[in-house]
């Protein structure tokens, strides 16, 4: 519940290009702005439209546009700017919140360096962008710090999760949904999604 797996034929062959570890990181960065156009698709198709008044070259029609709330999207660096670029190109007006966090290898804990959100981001949708959700850590404490901001309407899109990630994120922030391309089998001791497909800001930028 709260979770979509989004099963489409063109993202799921993608992403099992992408486990591939030959895959190269021009061909895995690629694919990652592919899947990320494809799984804006999914995770915008619920939004609400109005009607508004146009003129045709023929007549006046009323025809239907994105109503409510604007959008931002706020991926977790490093990995989630993988995702960025894919989803700008179907909402080119939407506005960017940088969210810099890593996860510590050790404690596995989310330690934050970096946080710059819109001035109006509190009335916005926002679509938090990472494509591993592990044990949740990093995508809980991003959520946490844009409702510290007071965003109220908040989405998460992942390429891949764990069971135990979507577990803590629902815990945490029942009311973000989640949208991801696949669920793995478990996480590793080193927290690694298995079988995953191994660091994804490793295998986008090297
Ligand atoms: C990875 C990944 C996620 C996070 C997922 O980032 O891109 O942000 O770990 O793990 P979690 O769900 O257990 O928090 P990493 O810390 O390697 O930083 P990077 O993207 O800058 O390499």
């Amino acid at each position: 519940e709260g979770v979509t797996v989004v099963d489409h034929p063109l993202v799921q062959h993608k992403l099992t290009l992408m486990r591939d570890k030959n895959r190269s990181t021009k061909g895995f960065r690629q694919l990652l702005n592919e899947v990320g156009r494809l799984l804006c698709y999914e995770v915008t198709r619920d939004l609400p439209l109005e009607k508004v008044e146009i003129e045709t070259p023929l007549e006046k029609m009323m025809a239907p546009r994105v109503a409510g709330k604007k959008l931002v999207l706020a991926p977790i660096l490093r990995a989630g700017e993988g995702f960025l670029e894919g989803m700008l190109d179907l909402v080119p007006s939407a506005r960017v919140a940088h969210i810099g966090i890593y996860r510590d290898p050790q404690t596995l804990q989310a330690v934050e360096y970096y946080f710059k959100a819109p001035p109006d981001v509190a009335e916005r949708l926002v679509i938090v962008l990472d494509p591993m959700l592990a044990t949740a850590n990093s995508a809980v404490a991003a959520i946490e710090r844009l409702k510290a901001r007071d965003v109220k309407d908040i989405r998460f899109v992942c390429l891949l999760a764990a069971p135990e990630g979507i577990k803590r994120l629902r815990e945490a922030h029942p009311d973000v949904k989640i949208w991801t391309a696949a669920v793995d089998s478990h996480l590793n001791d080193h927290g690694y999604i298995v079988p995953g497909l191994g660091d994804a800001g490793d295998r986008i930028y090297g």
